[in-house]
């Protein structure tokens, strides 16, 4: 019998779920027809120090004005923390699963509050104001979701930076945002391998003169260099201040983060979210689409590094009070059970995590998973990219257990939260779609010209109208903000991906349509990784783009021209290979790199990227149009020479 096509609400989440599927159509409905009294009652779900009266003030035209909520006043680690405490004190806020299964800790509320105040005024002590970047550089620790509910305390701007990107990576980012104080660690554990956090970050700040202070967390006890009034030790300055910190007050537009992510040009943007409506917005959307209700455990395997984790690790969980599964290590390690060994051994009911590890898990066969009850799993998420229907369907039926509904959630860094995504009590599933819009949320399918495509079609991805916890802007350039986001269909959030719409109404995301790939759910700017390539002594010129992967659902190809009298040997394949590790991190690693003698231009220059992907994508059968390349034949050149990947 072939798999089925669509999977029915299942009766018991149509009653349990918050949300039922009429409840969802008309709640949509009147989000959408009234959208300032739909979000002026769901800004209720936080506490407000001095309550908003205004609501939204949007406009999508000339310069691009965002605002939510913009007099109210609100602490988000106050509602993240301190006003669960007169229920919630010893309820576990955080379970910890370190690297090696051994280890785990759970930290309830009332220790919550007291590390987070702890470090907030350590930051005090050392000069850190409401205002000042604060660049985050950790592990899979607890100090993590600390470093992030301290800064938001005292109302300091945080800036994570995942911890596999390089120093150049690190000190590009702060120079950025001009941060002055890092918080780091001494290494980091993943899969029983060490990474050297605090020697990266030494390698970073040669290059950084605004940083004026370092904390350091003792992880593993490595040996790490210690610069005498530079750096100081987590466990050694925290022990020295109160634990007591009062909440700042804060504007509901005041920053709150920044984040930054790759665009199609360019470096890297600092996508900046603020502080009422992320939270806003977070909040609701973790409680709907994962049917939170008090006292399930709830696991994201992000890192957070990522707006995943900002989101759905920290923000949104500990908003609603819930318990929230933090991980440290990686899926296959000490084997590839691991994952359902975790949900088992904290009893996992909700589980949120990425196409690309499905993939990996599912080439090791079903018997690491059919070892493990995981009885306690009621609902299976999935994030970062499309999932293809074969993923889909064994993840139902082998992780799932055929009762666990899966919601695929689109989003983005920018958009703060979940758009599109199933309401586990409400929505019908098909295996590869998003499905529908969350409250609020109007999605437009347009054509290249921008023309708004109705019913069953297929185009680019636009969003109408604003929600809360919409980025406002990217820090220090507002411009780039409105010129990438707005100027494309004007007077619309332009998301960079394609996407088709079915007869339901359902979405179905296909893809980026820009310059920008997705390799194992980790957005890369193509820009990014040609300028790592040239920036090699022996490189001329280089064009980067993705091709289909079978684990990483896109793969980096790399097409080098290198500089006369350079010979293309192995040997220098592999140091590009390593090069590019070193100048961005390893998640930018090209996995196949042709050599190019050139490339294919328009006579004006342009290199014509169409014909460079679909050659990496072994369809070179359909070129289209190549006449007006100047030298037609370096097509025929690429294609001999194309990369076998198997
Ligand atoms: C891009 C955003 C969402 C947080 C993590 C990634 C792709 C994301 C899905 C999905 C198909 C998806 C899109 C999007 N994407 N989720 N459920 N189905 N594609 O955030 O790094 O900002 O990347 O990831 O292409 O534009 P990000």
């Amino acid at each position: 019998m072939s798999d089925p096509t669509e999977f029915p609400v299942p009766e018991d989440w149509a009653k349990r779920a918050w949300v039922n599927a009429q409840q969802y159509d008309e709640a949509y409905k009147l989000s959408t027809a009234d959208p300032e009294a739909f979000w002026a009652e769901q800004g209720k779900r936080l506490d407000w120090i001095k309550p908003y009266t205004k609501v939204k003030d949007v406009d999508y035209t000339g310069e691009v004005r965002i605002r939510w909520y913009y007099d109210g006043t609100l602490n988000v680690s106050a509602n993240c923390i301190d006003r669960h405490l007169p229920k919630r004190a010893n309820q576990t806020a955080i379970i910890w699963e370190g690297d090696d299964p051994k280890d785990d800790k759970k930290i309830t509320y009332a220790e919550l509050h007291e590390q987070v105040c702890r470090l907030a005024n350590v930051m005090k002590a050392h000069g850190v104001k409401k205002g000042d970047r604060v660049t985050v550089y950790l592990p899979m620790i607890p100090e993590a979701a600390y470093a992030l509910l301290a800064c938001a305390r005292i109302g300091a701007i945080h800036s994570v930076v995942f911890g596999g990107f390089s120093p150049d990576s690190v000190a590009g980012r702060i120079q950025d945002c001009e941060s002055n104080f890092v918080i780091t660690a001494d290494e980091g554990l993943r899969g029983g391998k060490k990474v050297p956090l605090k020697a990266n970050v030494d390698e970073a700040l040669k290059q950084c003169p605004t940083v004026k202070a370092c904390i350091v967390v003792k992880r593993t006890g490595g040996n790490v260099a210690m610069q005498s009034g530079r750096d100081f030790w987590y466990h050694e300055e925290t022990a020295k201040v109160s634990k007591d910190c009062k909440p700042e007050e804060m504007n509901a537009e005041d920053p709150l983060f920044i984040l930054y992510t790759s665009g199609s040009t360019g470096k890297p943007k600092g996508v900046l979210h603020t502080t009422g409506g992320y939270l806003v917005y977070a909040a609701l959307t973790h409680q709907l689409v994962f049917d939170y209700h008090d006292g399930d455990i709830y696991w994201c395997t992000a890192d957070v590094g990522w707006v995943t984790g900002h989101s759905y690790i920290v923000y949104g969980p500990l908003a609603n009070g819930a318990t929230t599964l933090m991980f440290e290590g990686v899926p296959n390690y000490p084997d590839a059970s691991r994952f359902w060994q975790v949900c088992d051994k904290h009893q996992v009911n909700i589980f949120y995590t990425a196409p690309t590890a499905i993939r990996a898990l599912m080439r090791e066969g079903e018997a690491p998973v059919q070892k493990c009850s995981l009885k306690s799993l009621r609902l299976l998420g999935s994030v970062g990219e499309p999932i293809n229907p074969e993923a889909w369907l064994w993840y139902h039926r082998v992780v799932g257990r055929h009762h666990c509904p899966i919601v695929d959630t689109w989003w983005q860094t920018e958009t703060g939260g979940i758009l599109i995504s199933p309401l586990p009590g409400a929505t019908r599933l098909k295996p590869g779609s998003a499905t529908k819009p969350l409250f609020g949320i109007q999605p437009l399918i347009v054509d290249a010209e921008g023309k708004v495509l109705e019913g069953a079609t297929e185009g680019n991805l636009c969003i109408a109208d604003s929600w809360p916890g919409q980025m406002r802007t990217v820090y220090g350039d507002h411009k780039r903000f409105a010129d990438t986001y707005f100027s494309t269909y004007k007077g619309r959030y332009f998301t960079g991906d394609g996407c088709r719409r079915d007869e339901d109404g359902y979405y179905w995301i296909t893809g980026r349509v820009d310059d920008v790939i997705n390799v194992s759910g980790h957005r890369m700017g193509t820009a990014e990784v040609e300028s790592a390539l040239v920036a090699h002594p022996k490189v001329a010129e280089a064009a980067v783009v993705g091709y289909p992967h079978d684990i990483k659902g896109q793969g980096i190809y790399a097409y080098v021209t290198l500089k006369a009298g350079e010979e293309p040997t192995e040997a220098l394949r592999k140091e590009l290979v390593q090069w590019v590790r070193k100048e961005i991190g390893p998640i930018a690693s090209p996995d196949l790199v042709q050599w190019a003698p050139g490339l294919p231009k328009t006579r004006s220059g342009k290199i014509m990227r169409r014909i460079l992907r679909k050659i990496a994508e072994n369809e070179f059968g359909n070129l289209g149009d190549i006449s007006t390349l100047a030298d037609p034949n370096v097509v025929k050149d690429l294609i001999d020479n194309r990369v076998n990947r198997d």
